[in-house]
C-alpha cells in the first residue's frame, strides 16, 4: 500500500479531533477526504505531513513508518502539501514563493525542470512570477500554493480545499488540472467540502464526520448514494410537509449520513 493511515487519534489539548481513523491510498490514485467544517480533514493532512504528532495510530508510506517523522524529511520522502488557506509568503514575488517549495531539493537542473512544469500546469504563474505575491487575486494565490508544493517534486500531493473561495469557471480550471497532475503519475489526497467536483475526479472517497470515517468506497458509488446525496452533494429531500424542503438539508442529511455510514464503511 502506498499511503495507509491506522485507527489515527489525534487531539488539541483536551479536545479530540480525530477518533479512530483509518484509510489507505493506492500508487496513482485520487482520494479525496470529504465531510464538513470540523469533521478533521485539515488535521487528517497535518498529521501525514509531521505537523500535528498523532496520540496513537499508526502512517505508513511505501512501507516508511512516518508516525514520529518531522515534517521536513516528510517532505524529503515525496509527500508534499498545499495547505488550506494557501498560506503563500505575500511580500515575496511568486517565483521566490515557487522556490520555497524547493527547499528540500538541491539540484539546480532538475528544480529548474520542475518550474517548467508548474509554468506549464499555470501559464498565469509565469506571467506575472515578478508580482508580489500578496498582490495576486485569490485564484492566482490558489494557484501558486498548489505551483509550490508542486516544487518539491512530490510523489504524494496532499490537497486542502484547492476550490476555496474561488468562482465556478476557476474551481473547474483547478480541478482539471489536479487531473492533469495525476496523470502524470503523481498520487493525490484530495480534501473538499465540494464534495461534488471531488467525486467527480476521484476514484475513491471517506466521508469524514466529526472525526470518524463514516463511509468509504469507489466515487461513483459515494455518487449515487441517496443518503450520501442528501447530505454532501446538496440533493433535497423530500418531505410531507409542503414547503419544508429547504429545511431537510442540516438536521435529517446528517443523521441520513450516518445511516449510510452503517452501509458502506
Ligand atoms: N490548532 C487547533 N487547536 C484546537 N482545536 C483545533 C485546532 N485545529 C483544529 N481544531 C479542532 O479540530 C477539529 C477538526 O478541525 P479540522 O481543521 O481538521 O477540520 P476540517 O474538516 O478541516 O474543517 P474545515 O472544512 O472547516 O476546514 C475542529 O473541531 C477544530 O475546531
Ligand atoms: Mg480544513
Amino acid at each position: 500500500m502506498f499511503l495507509q493511515v491506522e485507527d489515527l487519534n489525534v487531539f488539541y489539548g483536551a479536545i479530540q479531533a480525530l477518533h479512530g481513523v483509518s484509510f489507505s491510498v493506492e500508487e496513482k490514485e485520487i482520494v479525496s477526504l470529504i465531510g464538513a467544517n470540523g469533521a478533521g480533514k485539515s488535521t487528517t493532512l497535518r498529521a501525514i505531513s509531521g505537523l500535528v504528532r498523532p496520540k496513537s495510530g499508526r502512517i505508513t508510506y511505501q512501507g516508511r513508518d512516518l508516525t514520529r517523522m518531522r515534517a521536513h524529511s516528510i517532505v524529503g520522502l515525496g509527500i508534499s502539501q498545499c495547505p488550506e488557506g494557501r498560506r503563500i509568503f505575500t511580500n515575496l514575488s511568486v517565483l521566490e514563493n515557487l522556490e520555497m517549495g524547493a527547499y528540500t531539493r538541491s539540484d539546480r537542473k532538475e528544480i529548474a525542470d520542475s518550474l517548467e512544469r508548474v509554468f506549464h500546469h499555470f501559464p498565469r504563474l509565469k506571467e506575472r512570477r515578478r508580482q508580489e505575491a500578496g498582490t495576486l487575486s485569490g485564484g492566482e494565490q490558489q494557484m501558486l500554493a498548489m505551483g509550490r508544493a508542486l516544487m518539491a517534486r512530490p510523489r504524494l500531493l496532499l490537497l486542502d480545499e484547492p476550490s476555496m473561495g474561488l468562482s465556478p469557471i476557476l474551481v473547474e480550471e483547478i480541478f482539471k488540472i489536479i487531473k492533469d497532475i495525476n496523470a502524470e503519475g503523481t498520487t493525490v489526497l484530495l480534501v473538499e467540502q465540494n464534495a461534488a467536483m471531488a467525486l467527480a475526479i476521484s476514484n475513491r472517497a471517506y466521508v469524514l464526520e466529526t472525526g470518524r470515517v463514516i463511509a468509504h468506497g469507489p466515487a461513483a458509488e459515494l455518487r449515487a448514494d441517496k443518503r450520501i446525496r442528501a447530505a454532501y452533494l446538496g440533493d433535497v429531500i423530500e418531505t410531507d410537509a409542503a414547503g419544508a424542503a429547504g429545511a431537510a438539508g442540516a438536521a435529517g442529511a446528517a443523521g441520513a449520513a450516518g445511516a449510510a455510514g452503517a452501509a458502506l464503511s
